[in-house]
């Protein structure tokens, strides 16, 4: 998918949001869903069609959360529907300055494996396998010096992941991880509970 066609064609946006959130919105179905969507800069994502209502003292909060150095791995928790996957692009898009690797955005919502939570990560990134190092540390061996911000959307079909997500954010010190989940995942700070 080229997000760089904008929002000029509503096709590109109805793919995204396909892709993103698993469901169809617009007339056209999309060609191929992809797990996996990367924004190196959210300059290249596209304007939702649609304006987000009343979230910007949330944004605001989350990104302040977000930039203080001791919280590296930020849960948005909240039912279907209540607005997660929304509020992760606004607040990706209202922090990307501040990672100088940028924001990638990985939606877990066809993974139903938790196993494959590194590959899905790996893909996002465009990180090929090496021969001879597990997924992880290949992944780690690219992070660790990389100031990024990784969302990944959907972590409640994989939450056994987690403790992967940890042992990365342990070894890659410029790592913030924010992850959008229905479920509480015990391992970071829940910053929305509501819905
Ligand atoms: N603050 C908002 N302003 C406008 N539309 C919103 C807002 N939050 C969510 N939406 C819309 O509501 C729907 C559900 O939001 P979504 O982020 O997909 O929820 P979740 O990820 O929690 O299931 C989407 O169509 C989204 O664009
Ligand atoms: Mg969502």
């Amino acid at each position: 998918m080229d997000l760089r066609r904008g929002l000029d064609d509503p096709d590109a946006w109805s793919s995204l949001l396909y892709a993103i959130t698993g469901r169809r919105i617009g007339p056209q179905a999309p060609t191929a869903p992809t797990a996996v969507i990367r924004f190196t800069s959210l300059a290249d994502l596209p304007n939702p069609p649609t304006p987000l209502i009343g979230r910007e003292e949330e944004i605001a909060g989350a990104v302040s959360l977000l930039l203080q150095p001791s919280n590296r791995l930020i849960t948005l928790t909240g039912p279907g529907g209540a607005g997660k996957t929304r509020l992760a692009l606004g607040i990706a898009r209202a922090s990307v300055d501040s990672f100088e690797d940028g924001v990638a955005f990985v939606s877990l919502a066809p993974v139903t494996d938790p196993q494959l939570v590194p590959s899905s990560i790996a893909d996002g990134l465009g990180i090929k396998e090496v021969t001879g190092q597990t997924v992880m540390e290949t992944l780690g061996a690219y992070l660790r010096d990389k100031q990024m911000l990784l969302v990944l959307d959907n972590f409640e079909q994989v939450v056994a992941g987690a403790p992967n997500i940890a042992s990365l954010s342990r070894i890659c010190p410029g790592l913030k991880v924010m992850a959008t989940s229905r479920a509480a995942l015990r391992l970071s700070r829940s910053l929305l509970t509501k819905g």
